[in-house]
């Protein structure tokens, strides 16, 4: 089993409230109210929380298991019982907040991932293929300014906007309906999967996930992700903070002839190569100021990638979407594929059949059910 299953499993499509914290459905319950042994990370809102564990395994690449050691066996309950290496992590978490305290007046600098970098034990060596300039991305964290000689972030979208219709056929598809398959990590078989979007902003994806439904919607202005209880202790949830902005983000990619006001505050481009494709990359932000990055296809103008972040106590994770295998629907181009991955997973989404134009009932986009 490979270290990433346990933790898509876990974690499903995205964490939230636990099984029978009914009330959980419009205010996230503090890390404490909802599990059994919490000391280092009180206060902490549970979706959070579980954002948290994820964060430790990503950043030590390892699985849940390293840590609890019960998984499988004791179920949730195993996760309460502590061990030496969740005892070392606490002292890890107090450590991180103690030197960036003291050191650092407070800010989240220090974090797993800046000792850790994907390893249990740290480094005490040097990284020759870093040093030596084999990089595995190409292009600054924060993209800051227009790289010299590149276009400004208004002429690559122009030019996207262009490439996938131009405005007035983005204008004339209103709504649409689509089916087609999940392949969730560690899965062997493909599920059917649901989208319904609205203009200007509704959103929802509804997933077979082999053990009941995962929902995922946007509204408008609220978002919800509805998860089986059997993948996640926190089944239902009121998406917040960086996640439901990234939510609104999507709704709105969903109609892209409004991109340029789904983000403020664009910067780049600057180019950069992604495998053998070469790409302008460009930045904005979302409410909170939160970084999104935006990958376009040099020749054909087309968005393959977006990097957005969610927000944990302890460091940023991140979500990317690659896509691909873009096709005309209403005489607007859109990505049949696309492979989604965060902090606890990988999916791989393949539209067979896309509606342009059907009336959606509103009722889609409204609170899943518990
Ligand atoms: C690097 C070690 C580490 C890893 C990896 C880790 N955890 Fe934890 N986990 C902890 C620590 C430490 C606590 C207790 C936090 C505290 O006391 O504030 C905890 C507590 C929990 C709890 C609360 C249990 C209770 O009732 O008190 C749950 C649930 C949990 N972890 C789930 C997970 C899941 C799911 C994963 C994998 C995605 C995971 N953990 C990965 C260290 C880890
Ligand atoms: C300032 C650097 C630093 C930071 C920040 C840091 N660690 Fe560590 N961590 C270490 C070092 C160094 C060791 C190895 C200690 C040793 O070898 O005795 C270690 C060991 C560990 C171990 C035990 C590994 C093993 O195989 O026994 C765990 C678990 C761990 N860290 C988790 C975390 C988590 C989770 C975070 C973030 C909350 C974190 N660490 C942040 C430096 C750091």
């Amino acid at each position: 089993m490979t270290r990433g299953f346990l933790t898509a499993v876990i974690l499903g499509l995205s964490v939230i409230g636990i099984a029978g914290q009914q009330a959980a459905a419009d205010r996230v319950p503090l890390a404490e109210q909802v599990f059994k042994n919490i000391q280092v990370m009180q206060g902490v809102p549970a979706d959070q929380f579980m954002g948290t564990m994820g964060y430790m395994s990503n950043s030590l690449s390892v699985n849940c298991t390293y840590c609890h050691l019960g998984e499988g066996g004791g179920g949730w309950a195993e996760y309460a019982r502590d061990n030496d290496k969740k005892i070392t992590a606490r002292r890890m978490i107090s450590m991180m907040n103690e030197i960036n305290k003291t050191y650092f007046g407070g800010r989240r600098v220090v974090t797993c991932v800046s000792c850790h970098n994907g390893a249990n034990r740290p480094r005490v060596t040097s990284n020759m293929s870093v040093y030596y300039g084999i990089p595995d991305t190409d292009e600054p964290d924060q993209i800051l300014k227009q790289a010299p000689g590149s276009p400004s972030a208004e002429q690559v979208l122009d030019k996207y906007i262009a490439a996938i219709g131009g405005a007035q056929r983005l204008a004339a598809l209103t709504s649409w309906a689509a089916r087609g398959t999940h392949l969730a990590y560690g899965d062997a078989e493909k599920r059917p999967l649901q989208i319904f979007a609205r203009a200007p902003v509704q959103r929802v994806q509804i997933e077979d996930t082999g053990s009941g439904t995962a929902t995922i919607v946007y509204d408008g202005k609220a978002g919800w992700s509805a998860v089986p209880d059997a993948i996640t202790p926190l089944p239902l949830r009121p998406l917040t903070g960086a996640e439901l902005e990234g939510a609104r983000l999507d709704a709105a990619l969903a109609f892209p002839g409004q991109i340029k006001t789904a983000l403020t505050g664009w910067r780049g481009a600057i180019p950069a190569t992604m495998g053998d494709l070469d790409v302008y990359v460009i930045q904005g932000a979302m409410a909170g100021n939160v970084p999104v990055k935006l990958y376009f296809d040099f020749e054909t103008g087309l968005l393959v990638r977006q990097i957005r972040h969610t927000e944990t106590p302890i460091g940023r994770n991140t979500w990317q979407i690659d896509y691909s295998d873009y096709k005309e629907v209403a005489g607007v181009k859109m990505p049949f594929k696309w492979t989604f991955m965060w902090q606890s997973g990988k999916d791989e989404v393949e539209l067979t059949d896309v509606q342009p134009n059907v009336p959606v009932d509103a009722a889609r986009f409204a609170r899943p059910p518990q």
